[in-house]
């Protein structure tokens, strides 16, 4: 008789996420986007009272920023970014080679070369010990990404950035609310990159925003995100439309208000779900840095010890898993280099010249450290996973526990499954 869910037995749990424990606000963010639609100023106009001057104003102060300004979504802010720092043809950037496609994309779009750096394999955000070997005479800036439930070790990206007169620009996309030394994430770099897109813990369906500290910088952005229009800038540049609506300001003012509660609860919760991990056999959480004064993440993520399971691939545990606890669990991005999303070559604006072409391509660079997290180890889940109620946390544990102790079944199901050919020719794909 089958024991695991996966193969028709009794799951752990029909309903792991039962508790919501996070909170929702929604009926302030309906009367902020009425508030928007009611006030005619549907724009966001600097120096121009509106809900987006309001979501500004309020993201910064929750993150402990100077100065934020919102744009079209979190690609744009990177690009922005850059362009602000003057970054482009003949310079380059250090960018993880586990991220989403935009952190390297945007760098391409400037017409820079994104130098592709591997991870740390028990944090997985960018490894500072192989950075200095990447730097050149044409480096000008980092962008470490906060990735998943961890941030990146900004206290030797810091230091590094220091020595060799680099900037830094974080990604926060997937880190909104997570603090460093209880500074907010996207305060200690240069420029701090957010986006507000459907899947990240605040959205309006799109949107982005740009953390900084420097007045100068700050309107260097606004100058940017809005054609070159010079305001307070004090130069002339040429740019395009990044602009955000005060439409989907207002829903996030809405959500900023919910979150501000959610933050501690996602923090608490994260750790609690790193302990079932760790009172669980053959898998473990990930390292967090001591200077982790708040980690809230878009999802949260724990890494396989392979040789605990052996003949099972990662693929298999989650499917696994998710049949146990009724909820999905994820794979990570794949590599930069080879990601099925990352062909900067593909796009004729890069076409500059030869040199630049094979400067830029994706199978230039080796990442085994990536390889190995995205094809054996990483197991995620989204951020509602942080919903799940205190006492039922520990489910997670026996789940684990049990695809451990049936580690028998589970192969062997492995090989029933992939004897069905719709199965078969699926697995090819994996
Ligand atoms: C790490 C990272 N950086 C940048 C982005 C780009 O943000 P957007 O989708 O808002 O353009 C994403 C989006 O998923 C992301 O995950």
């Amino acid at each position: 008789m089958s024991r695991l869910a996966i193969n028709g037995g009794d799951a752990v749990t029909k309903n792991w996420l039962v508790a919501k424990g996070l909170k929702k606000r929604r009926d302030l963010e309906r009367q902020f986007l009425l508030e928007a639609y009611d006030s005619d100023v549907w724009d966001d106009w600097p120096e121009t009272e509106s809900q987006a001057s309001r979501f500004a104003a309020e993201w910064a102060e929750f993150c402990g920023s100077a100065f934020c300004a919102l744009l079209t979504n979190g690609t744009h802010t990177l690009q922005v970014a850059l362009e602000t720092l003057d970054i482009g043809a003949g310079d380059e950037v250090i960018v993880p080679g586990l991220t989403w496609q935009a952190t390297a994309s945007a760098v391409c779009d400037v017409n820079a070369v994104p130098v592709i750096v591997d991870i740390e394999p028990d944090t997985l955000c960018i490894d500072p010990a192989l950075i200095e070997a990447a730097i050149t005479s044409r480096t000008r800036a980092i962008i470490p990404v906060h990735l998943y439930h961890r941030m990146a070790d900004l206290d030797q990206l810091s230091e590094i950035a220091r020595k060799h007169n680099l900037a830094i620009v974080e990604d926060c996309a997937h880190t909104h609310g997570s603090r460093w030394r209880d500074k907010g994430a996207g305060t200690l770099g240069t420029l701090g990159s957010y986006s507000f897109q459907r899947s990240k813990l605040l959205t309006a369906g799109e949107g982005g925003a740009l953390l900084m500290q420097d007045e100068q910088i700050y309107w260097k952005v606004v100058s940017q995100r809005s054609c070159g229009r010079e305001y307070r800038a004090g130069i002339k540049i040429h740019s395009g439309n990044y602009r955000m609506t005060s439409l989907q300001a207002a829903v996030l003012r809405g959500q900023l208000m919910a979150f501000r509660e959610n933050a501690s609860l996602i923090d608490a919760r994260g750790r609690d779900l790193d302990r079932a991990v760790d009172a669980a056999p053959g898998v473990r959480s990930l390292r967090r840095h001591k200077a982790i004064t708040r980690q809230c993440s878009y999802m949260y993520a724990f890494l396989l010890e392979p040789q605990e399971w052996p003949d099972i691939p990662a693929t298999e545990f989650r499917r696994a898993l998710a049949a146990e606890l009724g909820i999905e669990f994820y794979s990570p991005y794949t590599p930069l280099s080879h990601s099925e999303v990352y062909y900067p070559h593909s796009k004729k604006r890069h076409h500059l010249n030869k040199a630049y072409l094979g400067s830029i391509s994706p199978s230039r660079w080796d990442l085994p450290i990536c390889d190995d997290i995205w094809q054996n180890r990483a197991v995620l889940a989204l951020w509602p996973v942080f919903s799940v109620a205190a006492e039922q946390v520990s489910l997670l544990t026996d789940a684990i526990a049990k695809l451990h102790k049936e580690r028998d079944e589970l192969r062997k199901g492995i090989r029933r499954r992939t004897n069905h050919p719709g199965k078969a020719i699926a697995a090819l794909f994996l």
